[in-house]
Order: structure tokens, then C-alpha cells, then sequence
């Protein structure tokens, strides 16, 4: 796919990383950046400041050795907080500010925070051009993500994509549910093809984006700039080049053989490590391991085992010796990806 530009930032594709909190911390997106994404947008940052002070807002905003555009999402309810939180994490090195309309979970996102939003369209325009004032002034794009409304009868999408590119936004990520769907259903393309014919600026098509043959088409089906791709990454990071691969050539990648794969994760838990520390790391590495080994011949198995292990050392060699294991009968990592109802029952 051809490159793209958000404001003054050039990017080497149109595949994008999804912020997912508790998932898309620093060492994951750069390890999906890596293996082919072209943008990462980091986990969302409150928008209050009672929190900036704390371990989990300091890491979220550690962007230590990222390739820049530095992408970060803040969430809220009060625009003069949102503008807070936007010069906030500009003097930290933001390059790029994301507003969050598009969370549907009430623990993640405060209680009238994420997409809730959608369901004030005053206040949501509100936030956006709070946002968008304090980060104009310093050649900051806004960007905006959002569903496709509050619920079946509210699907507002448009409305709002109309009103966000008439205050300044940069460009427009649609998940394809609405609030009231959470991650259940399916999720639909033709609210994102309209929101796409309406404006401008860019928009970039979201949800349930889980293979080549997907991706190509969600974009003939919405005609968006790009895609933005969530659970499907986890994982298997490298779906963002085998989705590259195949919309520059039309053909499949082979899978990856199992001995790389071991790396990526050995590296990936390395710098894992490295952020969270021993205690934390080896518990919040579990996730990513297990959806490293899920869909694997003994996976289950391995997770239940590895779910034990509380040191470093012990959860990298028990990873390795089971993909050396896997890789003596298997040369390439064998296929049979769970489907994103599998995500979400790993997630729950
Ligand atoms: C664990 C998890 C955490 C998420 N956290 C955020 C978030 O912080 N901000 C946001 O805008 N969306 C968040 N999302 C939504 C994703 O960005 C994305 O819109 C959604 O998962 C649909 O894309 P997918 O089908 O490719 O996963 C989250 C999703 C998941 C599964």
C-alpha cells in the first residue's frame, strides 16, 4: 500500500496498530511496527490529572526509542481537562493527539468517557475543538476514532465525522459497532463507506479485520485510506505484513517459520521486561504469550503450565523450549487461527 501522511507526518504504509489498553504498551507496537505496521496509536491517557502522576499513566506515556509520529489518545468528559491533557502530553512528546470516542468499557474509560461521547454531540464537538485549539497552535494534528454510534436507532457516525472535520480534525478512525454492541456482532462497512464519502480527510476503516482477504475488502467495500487493525494483532503481529504483501501482489505469504517466531516473542518479552520490571512483567507477558501459543498444537496446555511461572527466566526458557519443540516437527508455524470470538472468550 502506498504511504500516507497525517499532517506533516509521512508513514510507510496504511495498516495501523489499534490502541488497545493493557495491550499496545510500547514494546507491542513496536514489535507491530516492525512486522509491517505503519502507525501506532498508544493506549489512551486519561484526561485526569489526578492520575498523570501514577505508574500506569507514566508508562503509558513512555515513548522511549519509538520512530516517530509519537501518536497518543487521551480520553474524557471535560474539554478544558481534554485541552489539558493535550498540551500535557505534547510537552511529552506527542506528535499526534487521538481523541477516544470509539470505548465502549465503562472501567476503561470513566464513566461518560470513550463512546459515550457519541450520544452528546454538543459536548463531544466541544471536546474536539478544545483539543484541537490548544494543538493547532503547535502543529499538532487531532485525529478522532469513533464507532458507529450510541446504538442501532443512533447511528451517528456521520453526523459527527461532518461536524469533527468541520473543527480542524486530521483524519477519522470508524470502529464498525455501535456502543450498545460492544465487541458482539459483527461488525458493518457501510457507515464507514458513508462517513468516507462525506468528508475530506482521511478516514481509516476498524473491526473485525482478521486476514488478507478481510482487509482487501473492507477497502473496496468502504473505499477508506486505510485499516486499522485490533485483536486480530494479538499475537500475530506479522499480520500486518502478510496483509501488505497481499494487497501490493495479491498473493499469500507463507507462514512464519517457527524459529523466528520464537525470537519476535523472546525479543518482544525482553522489552516487556524491561518496561514493567520482573513482578509485573512476567504477569502481564502471560496474555501475549498465550496469544502467542493458542491456536498451536499443545498451546492450551503450555498456557496452563506457563500461567505457574513467576520469573523471568523461568517463563523465557519455558517459551523457547516450546517453540524449539514445535519448530523440530514444524518448520513454518502451523496455521489454524482462532477466529476474534476466540479473542474475546481469552479476553473475558
Ligand atoms: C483489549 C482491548 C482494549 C481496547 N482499548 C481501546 C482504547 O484504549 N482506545 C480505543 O479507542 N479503543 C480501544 N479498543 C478498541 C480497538 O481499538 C478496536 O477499535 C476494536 O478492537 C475493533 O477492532 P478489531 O476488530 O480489529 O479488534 C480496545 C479493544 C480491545 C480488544
Amino acid at each position: 500500500m502506498s504511504r500516507f501522511q497525517i499532517g506533516p507526518y509521512e508513514l510507510p504504509n496504511r495498516l495501523f496498530v489499534a490502541p488497545m489498553a493493557g495491550v499496545t504498551d510500547r514494546p507491542f507496537r513496536q514489535l507491530c511496527r516492525r512486522l509491517g505496521a505503519g502507525y501506532a496509536v498508544s493506549e489512551m491517557v486519561t484526561s485526569r490529572k489526578e492520575l498523570w502522576h501514577t505508574l500506569k499513566t507514566s508508562r503509558r506515556a513512555d515513548h522511549t526509542g519509538e520512530a516517530a509520529p509519537i501518536a497518543v489518545q487521551i480520553a474524557g468528559t471535560d474539554p478544558a481537562m481534554m485541552a489539558e491533557a493535550t498540551a500535557y502530553n505534547i510537552d511529552r512528546g506527542a506528535q499526534i493527539i487521538d481523541i477516544n470516542m470509539g470505548c465502549p468499557a465503562k472501567k476503561v474509560c470513566n464513566v461518560f468517557a470513550g463512546s459515550a461521547l457519541m450520544r452528546n454531540e454538543p459536548l463531544a464537538l466541544a471536546i474536539v475543538e478544545a483539543v484541537v485549539a490548544q494543538a493547532a497552535p503547535r502543529g499538532v494534528p487531532v485525529t478522532l476514532k469513533m464507532r458507529t454510534g450510541w446504538c442501532d436507532t443512533e447511528r451517528n457516525a456521520l453526523t459527527l465525522a461532518r461536524a469533527a472535520e468541520g473543527a480542524g480534525i486530521a483524519m477519522l478512525t470508524v470502529h464498525g459497532r455501535t456502543r450498545e454492541q460492544g465487541y458482539k456482532g459483527a461488525a458493518e462497512y457501510d457507515t464507514i463507506a458513508a462517513v468516507k464519502a462525506a468528508v475530506r480527510v482521511p478516514v481509516v476503516a476498524n473491526g473485525d479485520i482478521d486476514s488478507p482477504a478481510k482487509a482487501q475488502a473492507v477497502l473496496a467495500h468502504t473505499q477508506a485510506d486505510a485499516l486499522m487493525i485490533g485483536r486480530a494483532a494479538q499475537g500475530r503481529p506479522w499480520i500486518f505484513r502478510e496483509i501488505a504483501h497481499y494487497l501490493a501482489t495479491g498473493e499469500l505469504l507463507p507462514p512464519p517459520p517457527t524459529r523466528e517466531v520464537k525470537q519476535w516473542l523472546v525479543e518482544h518479552l525482553h522489552e516487556h521486561y524491561a518496561l514493567y520490571g520482573e513482578y509485573l512483567g512476567v504477569r502481564t507477558a502471560r496474555k501475549h504469550i498465550g496469544w502467542a501459543v493458542r491456536a498451536l498444537p499443545g498451546g492450551e496446555a503450555f498456557r496452563a503450565v506457563m500461567n505457574t511461572l513467576d520469573s523471568i527466566d523461568a517463563q523465557v526458557a519455558a517459551v523457547a523450549t516450546f517453540f524449539d519443540t514445535l519448530a523440530d516437527t514444524h518448520r513454518l508455524l502451523p496455521q489454524g487461527l482462532a477466529a476474534n470470538d476466540d479473542l474475546l472468550a481469552l479476553e473475558a
